[in-house]
Formats: structure tokens, sequence, C-alpha cells
């Protein structure tokens, strides 16, 4: 099993269990990420939901191995209709986050209201680094969170993130000690146990209003970009690279 969920006071957990591959995330557990989300979604006891992974890890983004098996090349895919699932979301959605949050594991965060982190974690967006480009609308939400030119360091150089640096671009709430993340994140999913849920839904609804149609717009051109660059020849060197666990040359693919 690679993610367990559970429904408990009223919160709907959701934990990617991969360990040994250090949370890599592959289409069977986008598929039941999605199915968990939807569940919750249509259960009236759930107030809110907890997206967490380990102590150590969250997630190490997409599976590479099964990515390059089963690529996202349609819009029923199981990543594609994940990130749907839970950019629609209308429950609150908050996030625990311990050690490293690579490519979608940072990016999903955006999706969340509520993003909780040990001090020590690391985020980063690597898809340059891949071969590939940002995706779950990652090229609006960064920058419109942390402003453009942070945005273009972090996405263009695929430069790591500190704790304190996700602080300052605003695509985290609050760091602290290790142990205390996942706690946190469920006392503050607790309490909307004795919040008005209708209140609660459309007050989420309204924050979001203002850039869902873009948010839309960029996960269709990001998606369409993805795709074809999945093709090139530089993610191909990207991906053989990682997978024979050697530096990528970039200077043997022609640049067009
Ligand atoms: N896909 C597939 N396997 C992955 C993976 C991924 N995204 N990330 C890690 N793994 C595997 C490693 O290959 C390794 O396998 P092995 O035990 O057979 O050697 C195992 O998980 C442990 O990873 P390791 O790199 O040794 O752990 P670490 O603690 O030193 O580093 C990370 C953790 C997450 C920082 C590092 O694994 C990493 O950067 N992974 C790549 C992330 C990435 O590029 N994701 C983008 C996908 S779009």
């Amino acid at each position: 099993m690679t993610i367990r969920t559970s429904v408990e006071d009223s919160v709907a957990c959701i934990e990617l269990a991969r360990p040994e591959r250090k949370n890599a995330i592959t289409a069977q557990m986008y598929t039941d990420m999605a199915d968990a989300l939807e569940s919750a979604a249509h259960d009236a006891s759930v107030r809110a939901i907890v997206l967490h992974g380990n102590d150590a890890v969250f997630s190490a983004g997409n599976d590479i191995q099964d990515f390059l098996e089963r690529p996202p090349s349609s819009e029923s895919s199981s990543t594609v209709r994940f990130m749907k699932t839970l950019a629609a979301q209308e429950k609150p959605v908050i996030a625990a986050v311990n050690g490293a949050a690579v490519g979608i594991g940072t990016t999903l965060l955006m999706h969340c209201d509520l993003v909780y982190c040990a001090d020590d974690a690391m985020f980063s967006m690597p898809f340059v680094s891949l071969g590939l480009c940002p995706e779950f609308a990652s090229s609006l939400l960064v920058p419109l969170s942390a402003g453009y030119h942070k945005a273009a360091e972090k996405l263009l150089l695929g430069e790591p993130i500190s704790a304190e640096e996700a602080l300052e671009m605003g695509i985290v709430n609050r760091l602290v000690p290790p142990g205390e993340v996942l706690p946190l994140a469920m006392r503050q999913a607790r309490r909307f146990q004795a919040l008005p849920p209708v209140a609660v839904r459309e007050t989420k609804r309204l924050l979001k209003a203002g850039w869902r149609s873009a948010v839309q717009n960029a996960m269709t051109t990001e998606l369409e970009t993805f795709r074809r660059l999945l093709t090139s020849p530089e993610s191909k060197e990207a991906f053989n690279a990682f997978l024979e666990r050697r530096k990528p040359d970039f200077s043997r693919v022609a640049g067009t």
C-alpha cells in the first residue's frame, strides 16, 4: 500500500507511504489520492483534509521510472485527474511537510489552503533540469505568491528552497520543529469541526475565485508544453542520467 487514508475526528488524512522510494508518486498513487480526495469531499462527516508524508520526507515528486512508462499523455491520465481533483477540492486541505518536497511535492502545496513545514524542510521544482517545464499551475501561482524574480530563480534555475525561504516566498504558513509538523496540521484541521462548513466552503471558493480560471488555463497550457518536452532529447538525456545515476550532459543535445 502506498497511500494510507483514514478519517478521525472529522479529519480525512491522506498519507504518502512509500518511504523506500522517498514517497515518489506513481500513477496508481495519483489515482488513489484522487479517490481519497473525492471520498473526503462526499463524506459529510469530514470537515478538513490533511495531506502528509512521513517524518523524513514529504515526496520526491513523480516516480521517474513509472512516469516514463505511464506519462501523463491525456487529460484523463491519473496525474491530471489528481491535479484537477485537488484544485477543485471545496473543503480545506492542510499539508504537513517534513524533509524534501520535490517537483509536484512542492507544486501541489500551492493548491492546499494551509501548509506547515519542518524548519529543516527543503523544497524544489527542478523541472528545467529534467528538460521539462512547470506544472500544476506553478508558472502562475509561484510568481503570484513570491513575485516574478524569486519565481524565476526557483523555476528557471531550479534552485532549492529552504524552509525559511519558503516562508518568505509565501508558500508555507509556519515553520515548526520536525516532530511538531503533523500534530500542528491535525490541530488546525480539527478546528474546522467547530466552524460552520458552508461558510468555510464559500470563503474558500471566494478566496480562490480571482484566479480560478487563470489556474485552469495555466494547467492546460503547461500540460501541452510538458507533453511536448517529455519527448524531447533534453528530457530523454535528463531521465536517462537519473536512471543511470550520472549527471546529465546537455552539451550533447541540440538546442532549438
Ligand atoms: N523517482 C523514482 N525513484 C526515486 C525518486 C523519484 N522521483 N526519488 C528518489 N528515488 C529513489 C532513489 O533512486 C533511491 O533508490 P535506490 O534505493 O534504489 O538507490 C531511493 O529512492 C532513495 O533515494 P535517495 O536519493 O537515495 O534518497 P536521499 O534521501 O538521498 O534524497 C531526494 C531524497 C528526494 C532529495 C532525492 O531522492 C531526489 O532528489 N530525488 C529525485 C527527485 C526528482 O527529481 N523528482 C522530480 C520528478 S518530476
